[in-house]
């Protein structure tokens, strides 16, 4: 039994059955700069231009990071760093779309790449949530700007609505009961998921619109907010100690991901070995300096417990006297949300479609569309998903449970590397992560150590809620996966 839990699939196998299955193919059409652009498409949204704020100002159960946001960012950065370089390595070794979840069935054994499916599932579809969530409330801002406005009853899930009874009076009622729910999130979520099904390079098109958009976004935020630093601002620069820096680091990590939804790309890819590195590390490198320069020019402009808003951007153009570039901001902010979206919901489905091609979920996972040549089953049910929960969910729950979800696939990641430099120490690695020897892994044990660190500075909440995702994961494992895995009934497939 244990020995069926822990079976690994050999890499040489992975890597035969994704050419072998070519019914399942997708089109290898993405080079390095779709790469590097479609990560910056995952990592630039919610994350600075939402919760940042709550970093910076703290909120009623954490201390603000203060100026000292920029040291968070820092300390984030390094950590997923590290994490980076691990992924890189094991996206060149294992170009298969399914992520760490493949890295997994390749080292640590299937009951563990079923843990880190079944987590990569909280990274992908629950951050999406939160990235829907945080959509609505911009989207909003920006109709407001001309005047128009989305009723409030239609963008709002029920928990907060409970504590607003404006809210509750204002919805119509049915039977009694008032109808509350974020329709407007869930709308963007069933959009981007139309878009997604017709296919990947109209999708990665799309995508690098948005991601010009944002980046000049940000330019503008910058470039304008400069002129507004007063260095006063920026003292004390440590008003809650290393205490409000863990804080805002756990916080902010959330802004981080995403650089490796790139390597759900990878059999989209024209040239896995060389790019899928070139992807994952550059977007990363690109975002961590952009990421820097923004949160010590928007410390300087205004005190930082001013930002805990949910736009803290754009307030602080206004505060500054800006009203314009606020507005600009608004739009951008929409822009870069809506590509957050369209990476995450593109990643999603396929994780579930090697998962499906393992057997460890039903073969109609593994589907893909005869004409647009995408997994559209498994994009359809993530979206249908998605929107739901957009509906319900509260943001601030939504963030915290992404960012435990993704600091554990972080973690299973750099150990995977450690594993198979032991395991498959001449197989071939088109990038190598450096001081990652087995018998001194320093940069994967620090990767390990480093995101564990983030994970410490989670609620408590968040760490019962993880739990439980993964007892009802592993009950599915006994139930169905175990007993349907290709692995399983054919040993040595
Ligand atoms: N990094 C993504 C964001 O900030 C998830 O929205």
């Amino acid at each position: 039994m244990a020995t069926a839990l822990f079976r690994t699939k050999h890499l040489d196998q992975i890597l035969q059955d994704a050419k072998e299955r070519s019914e399942y193919g997708l089109k290898r059409v993405l080079g390095p700069l779709d790469l590097v652009t479609l990560g910056i498409g995952a990592i630039i949204g919610a994350g600075i231009f939402a919760t940042v704020g709550t970093a910076a100002a703290g909120d009623a159960v954490r201390p603000g990071a203060g100026p000292a946001l920029i040291l968070s960012f820092v300390l984030t950065g390094v950590a997923c760093g590290f994490a980076a370089l691990c992924y890189a390595e094991m996206a060149s070794m294992v170009p298969i779309s399914g992520s760490a979840y493949t890295y997994a069935y390749a080292t640590l054994g299937e009951i563990v790449a079923w843990i880190i499916g079944w987590d990569l599932i909280i990274e992908y579809a629950v951050g999406n949530v939160a990235v829907a969530i945080s959509w609505a409330g911009y989207f909003n801002e920006l109709l407001r700007g001309f005047g128009l406005e989305i009723p409030v009853w239609l963008r709002t899930d029920i928990r907060t609505a409970l504590h607003h009874p404006e809210i509750l009076a204002a919805a119509p009622r049915l039977l009694g009961v008032p109808m509350v729910a974020n329709v407007l999130a869930a709308a963007i979520v069933v959009a981007v998921t139309v878009v997604l099904v017709i296919g990947i390079k109209e999708s990665a098109r799309f995508n690098a619109v948005m991601v010009g958009i944002k980046l000049v976004t940000l330019a503008i935020f910058v470039g304008v907010g400069f002129f507004y630093v007063k260095p006063d601002n920026w003292s004390p620069f440590l008003p809650n100690g290393w205490a409000g820096v863990q804080a805002g680091a756990a916080i902010i990590f959330f802004a981080y991901i995403g650089f490796d939804a790139v390597s759900t790309a990878a059999e989209e890819t024209r040239n896995p070995g060389r790019d899928l590195p070139i992807g994952i590390i550059g977007s990363l490198v690109i975002c961590t300096v952009i990421y820097i320069v923004t949160a010590a020019v928007i410390t300087g402009m205004i005190p930082s417990r001013e930002l805990n808003v949910a736009e803290p951007l754009s307030v602080a153009m206004r505060v500054v006297g800006k009203p314009w570039v606020a507005s600009i901001i608004a739009f951008g902010s929409v822009v870069a949300h809506t590509a957050v979206l369209l990476v995450f919901q593109l990643g999603q489905p396929r994780i579930f479609f090697s998962m499906a091609r393992d057997g460890l979920l039903p073969e109609s996972f593994a589907a893909v569309h005869p004409r647009f040549r995408t997994p559209h089953v498994t994009t359809i049910w993530t979206g249908v998903v998605v929107a739901a929960f957009a509906m319900f969910a509260s943001i601030d729950e939504m963030v915290d449970l992404t960012n435990i979800g993704t600091l554990f696939a972080f973690v299973l990641v750099c150990a995977g590397v450690i594993v198979l430099r032991y395991r498959e120490a001449e197989a071939e690695r088109p990038f190598r992560c450096p001081l990652a020897d087995w018998r001194f892994p320093l940069v994967p044990l620090l990767g390990i150590g480093s995101c564990l660190y983030l994970m410490l500075g989670l609620p408590l909440v968040t760490w019962a809620r993880f739990g439980i995702w993964l007892v009802v994961g592993l009950t599915i494992y006994l139930l169905y996966s175990r007993a349907h895995s290709v692995l399983g009934r054919h040993p040595g497939v």
